[in-house]
């Protein structure tokens, strides 16, 4: 084993300035802890001068990172500037061409990426670690790699971006709508200036594809996943569905059926007494069912300097150690293609909100075309009179399949008397 470790990192931006400050601070720690000397050697950015408060000056700079990952005086590179493609990519690839192992927080170029960077990491024999891409700081992927590692896995679920969590714990404590919670949540820097990945479900869908891979043993597939984003959710509906005993999280859930992997992110009615309902603001959960395990629950700082930092230097730690792992479990090369259990496929409850104009039948109306298209109510709301006008109408239904929801909705939208599109939660019953 090696006496000392000699790390590169590419992007000096949260996670990066993270990264260094904890190999400075902790350095003696990670001796002990890995017996070796954990040490940067080369950093690369975009702007040289920058302020970042931390000390560079020692470290070999360069303005390329894939030229340091070709040249740096390195045996790990650690890549944190993002981006599916472009830079990220060219470094990453370069690195592992190099036999250097790498160290990565970036799941979108894992999701579009992963299979092709376990396979050249696999050959060259290196370590391709990226605990700091899923939930931060919660070490779920040594955690499913290693810990769960006797287990049979049918279902992986969870809150996978703080983002989105912050945004509906505030409209349910406030009551405010989702344009007005995002801005602010802008304003405190908890959500990017373009809000659109984390909003529409898209990063929750990265680091699903992710787990999924990991999980069940097949090739990373974010093309598959089916997502929903948060975008549409009311105060209203919130509101609506903690008087019937559910909170609304943004989940992403992976599961093993008959019929394949189903993977899908959507907004989600969860019970009040569910643990994943208490997982508050920016915080993450990751829960996964095992046959021997039983259900096995995450929780902590899914983003933010110290908690990513803390992932990337976990990853260090294992490749000091000697650690080279398979990067989705099994061999990059036995990895089966994913076969996909397609949506219209999935059976749950639902959450229903029809906005009517208040008038004689509209109810009979809407419980006909539920009754013809097989679905059975559970529970009905409409409160208060405005006849003429439009009213909410919120209905949870049994356990029905997704098509058959589908149709029923292709049905409201044609009647004259839903004033707005109808509003569809799925029902998780953990
Ligand atoms: N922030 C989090 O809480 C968090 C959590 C989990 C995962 N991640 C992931 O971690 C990665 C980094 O995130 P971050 O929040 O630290 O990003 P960030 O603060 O925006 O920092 C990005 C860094 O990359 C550098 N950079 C940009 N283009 C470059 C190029 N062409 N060559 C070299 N360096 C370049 C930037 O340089 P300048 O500073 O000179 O502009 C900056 O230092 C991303 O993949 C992100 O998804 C972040």
């Amino acid at each position: 084993m090696k006496s000392t470790l000699k790390i590169a990192i590419a992007g000096l931006g949260t996670v990066g300035v993270g990264t260094v400050k904890i190999l400075e601070s902790s350095r003696e720690l990670l001796k002990a802890r890995s017996g070796c000397d954990v040490t940067v050697t080369a950093v690369s950015a975009r702007s040289k001068g920058k302020d970042r408060g931390v000390e560079l000056s020692g470290y070999a700079w360069f303005d390329d990172a894939a030229e340091m990952a070709r040249e740096a005086d390195a045996d790990v590179f650690v890549e944190l500037v993002g981006g599916s493609d472009g830079i990220a990519l060219e470094s990453v690839k370069a690195a592992l061409e190099r036999g250097l192992s790498v160290v990565t927080a970036n799941k979108a170029l894992l999701a579009a990426h992963g299979v092709e960077l376990a396979r050249l990491a696999e050959a060259k024999g290196a370590h391709l670690g990226y605990e700091a891409a899923v939930a931060g700081g919660i070490p779920i992927i040594k955690s499913m790699r290693e810990g769960l590692a006797g287990n049979q896995i049918d279902r992986i679920y969870g809150i996978l971006n703080g983002t989105c969590n912050y945004i509906l714990t505030k409209m349910e404590a406030t009551g405010e709508t989702f344009g007005a919670v995002l801005e602010e949540a802008q304003a405190k820097g908890y959500a990017e200036a373009d809000p659109t990945f984390d909003v529409g479900g898209i990063d929750t869908a990265h680091k699903l594809s992710l787990l999924a891979a990991l999980g069940f043993g097949v090739e990373v597939n974010f093309d598959e996943v089916t997502v929903e984003g948060i975008e549409t959710i009311t105060a209203e509906d919130i509101a609506y569905a903690r008087e019937l005993g559910y909170r609304i999280k943004l989940l992403g859930v992976a599961t093993r059926t008959a019929l394949g992997i189903e993977q899908r992110v959507h907004p989600c009615l969860v019970p009040l007494g569910a643990p994943i309902a208490a997982v508050d603001d920016v915080f993450n959960a990751v829960v996964v069912n095992g046959d021997a395990v039983g259900q096995a629950t995450f929780e902590g700082r899914g983003a933010g300097e110290g908690p990513t930092a803390s992932a990337v230097v976990s990853d260090l730690v294992d490749i000091a150690r000697g650690a080279v792992l398979p990067t989705f479990g099994i061999a990059a090369s036995a990895l089966e293609p994913l076969k996909v259990s397609a949506m219209e496929h999935h059976e749950g409850a639902y959450y229903l909100r029809l906005q009517v104009i208040d008038q004689p039948g509209v109810m009979a109306a809407i419980t006909v075309i539920l009754a013809e298209c097989g679905v059975s109510i559970d529970s009905i709301i409409q409160r208060g009179r405005a006849p003429g006008e439009s009213v909410p109408v919120v209905i949870l239904t049994h356990e029905t399949k997704e098509s058959v929801m589908m149709t029923a909705l292709e049905q409201f939208r044609d009647q004259d008397a839903v004033t707005a599109e109808p509003q569809l939660i799925r029902i998780e019953n953990f």
